[in-house]
């Protein structure tokens, strides 16, 4: 048993620098990696999957589009599409659509500053469901008393004590009916707002109150944000994403790195984000001095164990010279080594004289136990991991 304490202390060094070695990159993919940072659901009140294009403030931006920046208000994530911020209710991926409300008007029809509703048609399509405006008249003086059908088209403000009318009708309809129009016109100021296709038909028989509620329940919008793109790399088991250098540019971020399109389709070079290829030649640094450090180790243990071995090959030669073997022409050349090995082990034991016979009997059965053991296996291995 003592040979095994040699190759103990190198094969001890071997596993615990492997072991570093093996643990090391799987640590730093948790931690960094887009794919696995993208694909945390984010959650800000009712909506409890942000997700592309959108990204909250404080998350990273490659995991959304740089124009679709969503903020987390007590609970409610907001979109700001020029100067309004809107309320959004809900998303649905599959159909790249987004269903927003006004959160100037949630609660109160008459803002104190008045816009109407924009965004960016590039980034967003309100067509084709089946939604339609409606125009909000802001002070309008003494139309009532003109004419009362305006009566049902009536909405009051809650701030200042002015008396001044407000009323309500639907954008397409205006110019269609000419004492409407002749009406509205004396107003001061006016917005659309698009309501749910739910509504169309009904808001102009609608209360003050369903009024609300239309302008609660929002409206729809199809986001325009590399929508093919991003379907083939969630097919592919990507997610999503941006570059952080060029942010105009789709990333597919994936499990197995960066691609342009889909997982394993062409891949994106980092171009010099400064943070990150700076930490990524870091772990190769240490990756090829822990590779160093393995080889050196192996190599300098396996010289060790070697010269060791020599050296009490060497001491057991000059034994066994003082040892009188009874036989040294006659017996095989395994025999003698047989004979070294066992001498080697016995040689505390004082010197005596044994027959041939009697070695040969106890070399076998030590040979035996030898062929069993885990010695020379061990070496064996530990110098083949080396390679
Ligand atoms: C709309 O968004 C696109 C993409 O961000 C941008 O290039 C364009 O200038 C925007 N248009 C307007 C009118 O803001
Ligand atoms: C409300 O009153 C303030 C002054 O009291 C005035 O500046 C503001 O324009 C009024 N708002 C409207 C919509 O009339
Ligand atoms: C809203 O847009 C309409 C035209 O679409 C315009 O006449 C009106 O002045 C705008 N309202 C405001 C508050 O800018
Ligand atoms: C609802 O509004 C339509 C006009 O859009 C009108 O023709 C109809 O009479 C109204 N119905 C009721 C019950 O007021
Ligand atoms: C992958 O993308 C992330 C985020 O854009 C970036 O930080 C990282 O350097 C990229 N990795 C590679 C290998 O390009």
């Amino acid at each position: 048993m003592k040979p095994l304490l040699g190759p103990t202390p190198a094969l001890l060094a071997i596993t615990v620098v492997l072991a570093t070695i093996i643990s090391f990159p799987v640590a730093r993919c948790q931690d960094t990696s887009p794919y696995d940072i993208c694909r945390q659901s984010v959650q800000c009140g009712d909506i409890d999957k942000i997700e592309y294009p959108f990204w909250l403030s404080g998350r990273p931006q490659h995991c959304g589009r740089p124009d679709f920046q969503l903020s987390c208000r007590s609970d409610i994530p907001m979109l700001r599409l020029g100067p309004v911020d809107y309320r959004v209710l809900k998303t649905d991926s599959s159909i790249h659509t987004v269903t927003v409300a006004r959160n100037d008007l949630w609660t109160n029809l008459c803002p104190q500053t008045l816009y109407n509703t924009t965004y960016n048609t590039t980034l967003f399509n309100g067509n084709n469901f089946g939604q339609e405006d409606v125009s909000l008249y802001y002070g309008c003086q003494g139309i009532l008393g003109v004419n009362p059908l305006a009566a049902s088209f009536r909405f009051s403000c809650d701030f200042n004590q002015t008396q001044s009318d407000n009323y309500f009708y639907r954008t397409s309809l205006i110019n269609t009916d000419t004492t409407i129009s002749s009406i509205l016109v004396q107003c001061n100021s006016h917005i659309t707002v698009p309501v749910d296709q739910s509504w169309v038909n009904r808001i102009l028989n609608a209360t003050e109150s369903e009024l609300k509620q239309a302008m609660q329940d929002g409206f729809n919008l199809r986001w325009t944000a590399y929508n093919e793109e991003c379907d083939q790399c969630v097919r592919s088991g990507g997610r999503c994403g941006s570059s952080s250098t060029s942010p105009d540019q789709f990333v597919c971020y994936c499990a197995s790195g960066n691609f342009s399109a889909t997982c394993n389709s062409v891949s994106v070079d980092s171009g010099g984000d400064a943070g990150d290829s700076k930490s990524n030649s870091l772990g190769i640094v240490l990756a090829i001095v822990g590779a160093v450090i393995v080889v050196f180790v192996v190599v300098i243990g396996c010289r060790i164990f070697v010269s060791r071995q020599r050296r009490k090959r060497h001491t057991i030669k000059e034994r066994s010279k003082l040892v009188r073997l009874p036989v040294t022409t006659e017996g095989p050349e395994a025999a003698n080594d047989n004979i070294e090995i066992f001498i080697r082990n016995y040689g505390n034991l004082a010197p005596k004289r044994y027959k041939y016979s009697e070695i040969e009997k106890m070399t076998n059965s030590f040979l035996e136990k030898l062929g069993h053991g885990g010695y020379g296996s061990v070496t064996k291995d530990n110098c083949l991991m080396g390679i």
